[in-house]
């Protein structure tokens, strides 16, 4: 059977477009009461990709949640999608996910078989990753949403934070930019299949390999970019590091037909709303152009991880993930605080 309902038109924002901004998010977290209990190492006060609560001397626990509207129209594609983009913040601490939970909205107009693929897009990346779901919770309203609540494992002494990266650091990232300007541009008939076809394979794409070549190096710091965009992330990372980061943006990878778009003036608003919650930090040298910027500022779903180690073992760790299969480039480094949290140079 044809489903004849476009997910994506039941959507009013995709993927991690829909995220509320990082300064929007902050101002309503202010003044909040958080209870402290020692083994929890990460709470939200940190703003970081999860929480990670104490065991005993050899484990932590690392819980997360991430949900957002379709982003594409093929059910299984977008259940595959929105799980990977859950399961990657256990990744970005460093972790391995082991239990998820369904979160799922379902609107009158999906059909059983739609909503079946949803989730079975979502167990097959769960399986993938070697996590169990292991149940979920399910309701009715406007607009469709899934995603997943994960828990996954790290050793206590093995996390990795967005808040610990060093100067003398090098910063790796492994996928590459522009998700967010070309499902945009998709929305409106302005992007081709097989460019879209890429990015389908990319957003789907598990962070595990990345996640395993990184630990078996001295990471300092690790995220991972999404909704708020590889400024918005670096950021977050340099002002929790008290460090400044310096993008060498002729070295950042991303979709070339995203930068054709953006000097169309193609941008998602959710790129908006991370240039002016990190203007203020950023600092751009001459001759970086106003669409590379937007790039920068583009908002990803699941997209990869931004991790920083000691600039000895950059090139090792690069050689590494190639050969696990994964696209990475060095896209900057970390020197001591300075004026600004990020410079751009060319
Ligand atoms: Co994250
Ligand atoms: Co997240
Ligand atoms: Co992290």
């Amino acid at each position: 059977m044809e489903t004849e309902v476009k997910l994506t038109k039941l959507a009013s924002c995709a993927g991690c477009g829909a995220k509320v901004g990082a300064g929007t998010l902050s101002r309503l977290l202010e003044g909040f009461q958080s209870h402290s209990d020692p083994r929890l190492i990460v709470g939200y006060d940190k703003s970081d990709d999860a929480s990670v609560y104490v065991l005993d001397e050899h484990s932590a626990l690392v819980q997360t949640t991430d949900f957002f509207p379709p982003i594409v129209d093929d059910p299984f594609l977008y259940g595959s999608i929105a799980a990977a983009n859950a399961l990657s913040d256990v990744y970005a601490m460093g972790g391995e996910p082991k239990l998820a939970l369904n979160i799922l909205c379902v609107t009158e107009k999906m059909d059983a078989h739609t909503v079946q693929e949803i989730l079975r897009g979502g167990y097959a990346k769960a399986y993938e990753a070697g996590a169990i779901i292991t149940g979920g919770h399910t309701i009715q309203g406007a607009e469709p949403i899934y995603g997943l609540a994960v828990s996954g494992f790290v050793h206590p002494k093995r996390v990795l934070t967005n808040s610990g990266a060093q100067p003398g650091d090098v910063l790796l990232l492994t996928k590459p930019l522009g998700v967010g300007i070309l499902t945009t541009a998709h929305k409106a008939g302005l992007a081709e299949k097989t460019v879209m076809q890429r990015i389908y394979d990319q957003m789907a794409a598990l962070n595990r390999s990345a996640r395993d070549v990184m630990v078996r190096f001295s990471a300092h710091s690790c995220t991972d970019v999404t909704g708020f965009a590889l400024l918005g992330h670096s950021y977050e990372m340099a002002q929790g590091s008290g460090v400044t980061i310096h993008i060498t943006v002729g070295t950042v990878p991303f979709h070339p037909e995203a930068l054709e778009l953006a000097e169309m003036g193609l941008i998602p608003a959710g790129a908006y709303r991370n240039r002016s919650f990190a203007e203020a930090g950023i600092s751009v040298q001459s001759g970086i152009s106003r669409a590379m910027q937007d790039i920068l500022y583009d908002p990803q779903t699941s997209g990869g991880l931004l991790f920083a180690l000691p600039e000895s073992e950059g090139e090792a760790c690069l050689r590494a993930l190639r050969d696990a299969g994964v696209t990475a480039a060095a896209v900057g480094y970390v020197t001591e605080p300075g004026e600004n949290e990020i410079i751009l140079e060319k």
